[in-house]
């Protein structure tokens, strides 16, 4: 058995698309279990930029399989437009790309919804694409899977008590819901003949899969401080990014699960409402925002920035099991003078180590800060360890130490070989 589960461990945008990328090639199945077109994976392929936001990376390397699995929400007029783009650039996805029946599908009423909730008393920053919506709906047991939307008949009957159920809020908002009712139905006769030749029982695919020894990657979109139970509730997405999502949103045992790990960034960004205890509203978040890139893929929002919590990646490491993590753009921290690493909260004089369940700690605690001598000079282009500057070293180091879980790779950039392998015996499947 070769199962490798790849997660975020802060609030998104860690960097999975490239370290996704870099292992796909060692895999045979890549797999996505949980979120939908919320997430965006920034990638270079061949000197190519890609963004990606539901099909796999692992799509971009011929005879690799890519799956969409149950925990995923689909919406299928994002994933034609993915497919399509993904044509033009002659990557082919027949035969080797498929999409569960039981995933839930995602209608343009999530995303109306989705942006008229956002309107209101409580504004998460979500990226408006409907993904809330649509899981409270697989949760309230009314929604519309896969396989239910290329049933006709069962579809129309769903959409019909679907559109009664979300009439006052739309019709409260002007939406005209006839209007939508046609414009679905329309577009489902399209899209449903689109979609189906991908359509698969991608449960059954990975246990064949397994048998077969096949190596298996399981690639999380978000992060675990936007996990449903284990984030910053409710300013989470609506899914479980963390380990434990591949059972449920995969369909697998926890008993096939052999390794996991975190990728984790050198700093912490944040992208939406919510607390965020490191935030930095100074001119080293500036800094690190400029020098990282850091607006989102998705929405092109800029990042919030902050220094590195420990707090935070300590608590991924402990509820994702990660046994090892991979660091991303230290190379983003070059010249910085001085470095602070959170390793603890404090709040009404106690200090907390553990990361705090209270909304209201969460929001009004402050950072408990170690400082760091920084590094000069460029480090990207740095495939030696040993050739790091000694503070970056000691830095990867202390990090590791303080969040429990050894930093086997670094990634110094978006392109496959800006990469140090930390420790080579490692193996990932
Ligand atoms: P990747 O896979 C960063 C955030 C949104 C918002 C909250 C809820 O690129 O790491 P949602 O639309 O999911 O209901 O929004 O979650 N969010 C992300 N932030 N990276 C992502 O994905 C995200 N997906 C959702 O900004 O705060
Ligand atoms: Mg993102």
């Amino acid at each position: 058995m070769s199962t490798l589960i790849v997660l975020g461990t802060q609030w998104g945008d860690e960097g999975k698309g490239k370290v996704v990328h870099y292992l796909a090639e060692q895999a045979d199945y890549i797999v996505r279990y949980q979120g939908g077109n919320n997430a965006g994976h920034t990638l270079i392929h061949k000197n190519k930029p890609f963004v990606l936001h539901l099909i796999p990376s692992g799509i971009l390397f011929p005879d690799r399989y890519c799956l969409i699995t149950n925990g995923v929400v689909i919406d299928p007029k994002a994933l034609r437009e993915e497919i399509f783009l993904l044509r033009k650039t002659k990557i082919p996805v027949k035969g080797r790309f498929f999409i569960s029946e039981q995933a839930h599908v995602m209608l343009p009423y999530h995303k109306l919804i989705d942006g008229i909730l956002e309107e209101g008393d409580i504004k998460i920053g979500t990226t408006k694409r409907g993904i809330g919506p649509c899981y409270a709906d697989k949760v309230k047991r009314i929604g519309i899977r896969v396989i239910d939307y290329l049933e006709k008949d069962v579809f129309i009957d769903l959409l019909e008590k679907n559109v009664l159920e979300k009439a006052p809020i739309l019709i409260k908002n002007n939406v005209d819901i006839v209007k939508l009712k046609k414009e679905i139905l329309k577009d489902r006769e399209e899209l449903a003949k689109f979609i189906k030749p991908f359509v698969a029982n991608t449960g059954f695919m990975i246990e064949e899969a397994m048998n077969r020894n096949k190596k298996i990657l399981f690639e999380s979109a978000q992060g675990t401080l936007l996990d449903l139970d284990f984030g910053t509730y409710p300013y989470v997405t609506s899914s479980n990014p963390i380990a434990g999502g591949v059972c449920v949103g995969a369909g697998i045992g926890p008993t096939h699960i052999k390794n996991v790990l975190g990728v984790v960034k050198a700093y912490t960004t944040r992208v939406g409402e919510g607390p965020f205890t490191v935030e930095l509203f100074d001119q080293t978040g500036d800094f690190l925002r400029e020098k990282g890139k850091e607006y989102g893929a998705t929405t092109g929002r800029p990042r919030r920035c902050g220094w590195f919590d420990a707090v935070v990646v300590r608590h991924s490491v402990r509820v994702s099991g990660i046994k090892h993590l991979i660091l991303t753009k230290l190379d983003c921290m070059e010249d910085i003078k001085t470095i602070k690493i959170c390793v603890a909260y404090k709040y009404k004089g106690k200090i907390y180590k553990e990361f705090p369940a209270s909304r209201t700690i969460q929001k009004y605690a402050t950072p408990v800060y170690e400082h760091m001598p920084g590094f000069n000079g460029q480090i990207k282009g740095i495939t030696d360890f040993k050739k790091l500057p000694v503070n970056a070293q000691r830095y990867v180091k202390r990090l590791e130490q303080l969040v429990g879980a050894p930093i086997d790779l670094i990634s110094l950039g978006r392109k496959r070989e800006e990469t140090i392998e930390v420790n080579k015996k490692v193996k990932w499947f």
